[in-house]
């Protein structure tokens, strides 16, 4: 199974890019940067990752991030997730990134912006991995910060594909950014956004109705509503599920517990994510192993999943045939 998940052609759409910051980059920054980290070792700041929800992680999350200060300290971060695409044979990734994290601590939204997209750029003449960028808006910071944040992104329009909303869900619900997704939809930013995670499925709805998403992030709180799962089916919207984020998360028990299986068998356009693997234990190949391992997904399923994420992503409908074949032929 290890191998056949191997060469499955695979596209990742949920992928905090600050997220795939390994404690040895993290180390390895901080000193380049003079910066003084509350931990002793790399080892300590692993022992650091276990949590007992999405703020306990987002707590830790933003102060790993403090580390990125230079545009190569952003380019280093994108190069080493990109070299692990490689390895698990992700042909397209959709990367989100956090302007916000970094302008509030003085950090320019250039700086961080260019060092990941010169990274990009560069996985795909030397790696062969194609990218789309998602400028996320933090959902805990004010409707006025996350229109000041799409003012900055203006300039790099033609870079980025679309929006999104991410950080603490519950208090903060899609509504909050009606009109900044308003704003976004007519500059022709798609939108995404983070919904029904932690959160209600009521979420979820205020995701589709008010910011007009094409993709709901995790969503896979969608299943106690009957009739919102009849919306996602009927419009083929899709679900960037992150099962190890979920299980770290708590948002279930085990791997054993969660619902991807289901989210499958009611023909929902589910996908398999990493959120943000260095946090959670597992890049997209090792999500893909564990859950089919506690599952006991068949190969067929597993195409499926593959499948989806090339439906599911921002790619031309030429280059998903292409995919299609591929992922038959295996
Ligand atoms: N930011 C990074 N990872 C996140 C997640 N899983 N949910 C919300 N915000 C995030
Ligand atoms: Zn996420």
């Amino acid at each position: 199974m290890k191998e056949f998940i191997q060469k499955l052609p695979k596209a990742e759409l949920h992928l905090h890019i600050e997220g795939s910051l390994e404690p040895e980059l993290m180390f390895k920054l901080a000193k380049r940067n003079n910066i003084q980290l509350k931990f002793k070792s790399v080892q300590e700041i692993k022992d650091a990752y276990e949590f007992d929800n999405l703020q306990s992680f987002l707590d830790i999350y933003y102060e790993g991030a403090g580390v990125l200060l230079k545009e190569q300290d952003f380019y280093d971060l994108t190069w080493e997730y990109l070299e692990r695409c490689k390895e698990d044979n992700v042909k397209h990734t959709e990367i989100f990134f956090d302007p916000q994290t970094h302008t509030d601590r003085g950090i320019s939204f250039d700086v961080a912006f260019n060092g990941i997209h010169q990274a990009l750029k560069d996985g795909e003449s030397k790696l062969g991995i194609t990218s789309h960028i998602i400028m996320c808006f933090l959902r805990h910071l004010s409707e006025e910060e996350a229109f000041k944040t799409l003012d900055q992104a203006i300039k790099h329009k033609d870079k980025i594909i679309g929006v999104g909303l991410d950080s603490s869900e519950v208090g903060h619900p899609p509504s909050k950014f009606q009109r900044v997704f308003d704003k976004a939809r007519e500059l022709g930013f798609k939108t995404v956004a983070h919904a029904g995670e932690e959160g209600p499925p009521e979420y979820i709805w205020e995701a589709l109705d008010l910011l007009k998403v094409e993709r709901i992030d995790h969503g896979v709180r969608c299943l106690e509503d009957d009739k919102l799962v009849a919306r996602l089916q009927k419009e083929e919207i899709p679900l960037t599920v992150c099962p190890y984020s979920n299980i770290k998360l708590r948002v279930f028990e085990k791997l054993e517990d969660h619902n991807l299986r289901k989210l499958l068998d009611k023909n929902l356009v589910a996908t398999i994510n990493a959120d943000d693997p260095a946090y959670f234990g597992g890049y997209l190949g090792e999500n893909f192993e564990g859950t089919q391992k506690a599952l006991d997904l068949t190969k067929e399923e597993l195409k499926t999943l593959a499948k989806n994420s090339f439906k599911a992503s921002f790619i031309s409908n030429e280059l998903k045939q292409k995919y299609y074949k591929e992922i038959d032929s295996l």
